[in-house]
């Protein structure tokens, strides 16, 4: 069943992508069905992408180096303006591609020594803490028998973990959460010129703190991340250069938990949303891990991720010129009959749940994906063994984050006994 009720008649219902953020889940989800089956790669004229749908399309893009570059998935959708531009080389911002939108060859160099340092064991250090942040936050809101998951608990706690492992003070946390808003903005909103000489003034403010962190980090070592690294690096420029780190830990601020953060209200959404499915796990915790494959699967944070064709290429019958840009959309692909049976329906004992592509695919599969599983797995754990009764507050409107291609509940009203 199709629901456009906001799209413009006059329009393919598949260009309301451009502004997929003023689309309710429902209705995202309405436009994908269409897509898929009678328009799987559509010109958006308003963004001046290409949308892509259907699963084995993405797969193909994805992992085709050879035919789409990533260079452009982390350039601001709408251009910035003049002034905007110079205020950034005033201030000195200078980061260069590292990973996700890093085409040169030193991206698997730098990769593969990154890697290193998001190994299971520091995973396995952040657990404790992780598990208290959670119990905090419940012990925090829990005698009200009402709260905000995402205000309350879910906006936070990402962040906390990614500046546990980064080794940022707590204090600092309120700061960076807003410059990284605005670099949320900046790269993936439609904002205003006066909008984006706020977002770059904050994004210059955290280029200006990474590049702090890694000196202080190489006058006095500690136990994170940035320290790790430079350990790896152990002064030898062939495995990474000061201005690799320095990248690498900016570049983590946006990948690490506005990915996580929405991801996790969409997960406690889909599940309180199937009643059935929370009483499930809360009965049997071993549900969870595959659970959490589900979540991922059927309501992903990511709705779409970037690539540029290199040369001509033809994707489902559509000839696409070298130099067009394309739009992933993950969540699409998900739901793909042709991948996956009974796609729309959420089901926590699928067996090939984990089959999704929410983290990506090939050259720059998520780096994070082992710790954002993880921190998935001990929200729900904690959240489901400390208040089994919980359920979705009915007087709410389920509006998403304001970017195009994240996708995550701004609010989330529970309530329980
Ligand atoms: C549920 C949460 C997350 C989702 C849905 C997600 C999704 C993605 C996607 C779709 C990509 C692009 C893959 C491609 O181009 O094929 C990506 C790349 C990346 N992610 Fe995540 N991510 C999440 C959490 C994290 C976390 C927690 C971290 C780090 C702490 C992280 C770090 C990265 C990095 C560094 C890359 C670039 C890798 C490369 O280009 O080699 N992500 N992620």
């Amino acid at each position: 069943m199709s629901d456009f009720s906001n799209v413009s008649p006059e329009r393919c219902p598949v260009t309301a992508l451009s502004d997929a953020f003023h689309l309710s889940n429902e209705q995202l989800e309405a436009v994908f069905r269409f897509a898929r089956k009678d328009s799987p790669v559509t010109y958006l004229p308003d963004i001046d992408f290409w949308a892509v749908t259907r699963f084995d399309d993405i797969k193909t893009i994805l992992g085709d180096k050879e035919r789409f570059s990533s260079e452009i998935t982390l350039m601001p959708l709408s251009p910035l303006a003049p002034e905007v531009q110079d205020l950034l080389k005033e201030r000195g911002f200078s980061p260069r591609p590292t990973l996700s939108n890093n085409e040169r060859e030193d991206h698997d160099r730098i990769r593969k020594n990154t890697q290193v340092a998001f190994s299971p064991v520091r995973n396995k250090k952040l657990e404790p803490y992780i598990r208290q942040l959670v119990n905090e936050a419940i012990d925090r809101f829990e005698p009200d028998k009402r709260a905000d998951l995402v205000k309350q608990m879910v906006y936070e706690l990402p962040a906390l973990v990614l500046f546990k492992l980064l080794g940022i003070p707590e204090e600092d946390v309120q700061q960076i959460k807003m410059w990284a808003d605005s670099r949320l903005i900046l790269s993936f909103g439609r904002p205003s010129v006066e909008e984006q000489m706020v977002a770059a003034g904050h994004l210059a403010d955290y280029w200006d703190y990474c590049l702090a962190l890694v000196q202080q980090r190489i006058k006095s070592p500690k136990d994170d991340l940035p320290s790790d690294l430079l350990a790896i690096r152990n002064g030898d420029d062939s495995i990474l250069t000061i201005e690799d780190i320095n990248n690498v830990v900016f570049g983590l601020l946006l990948a690490g938990h506005e990915t996580t953060t929405n991801m996790s209200g969409n997960a406690i959404l889909s599940l309180l949303q199937h009643p059935e499915s929370w009483d499930a796990i809360v009965a049997d915790p071993d549900l969870i891990p595959n659970t959490v494959e589900e979540c991922l699967r059927f309501r992903s944070s990511v709705v779409a991720w970037r690539r540029l064709a290199k040369v001509d290429v033809e994707i489902a019958g559509i000839n696409i010129s070298a130099g067009n840009r394309l739009l992933c959309f993950l969540p699409s692909a998900n739901r793909d009959e042709s991948h996956v049976n009974n796609g729309e329906e959420f089901d926590i004992y699928r067996k090939d749940a984990r089959s999704h592509i929410s983290f990506g695919f090939g050259r720059h599969f998520c780096l994070g994906a082992p710790l954002a599983r993880f921190e998935l797995l001990i929200l729900l754990e904690e959240l489901s063994k400390r208040l089994p009764g919980l359920r979705l507050a009915n007087d709410q409107d389920l509006m998403p984050v304001e970017a195009v291609q994240f996708r995550g509940p701004k609010e989330l009203w529970v309530e329980w006994d």
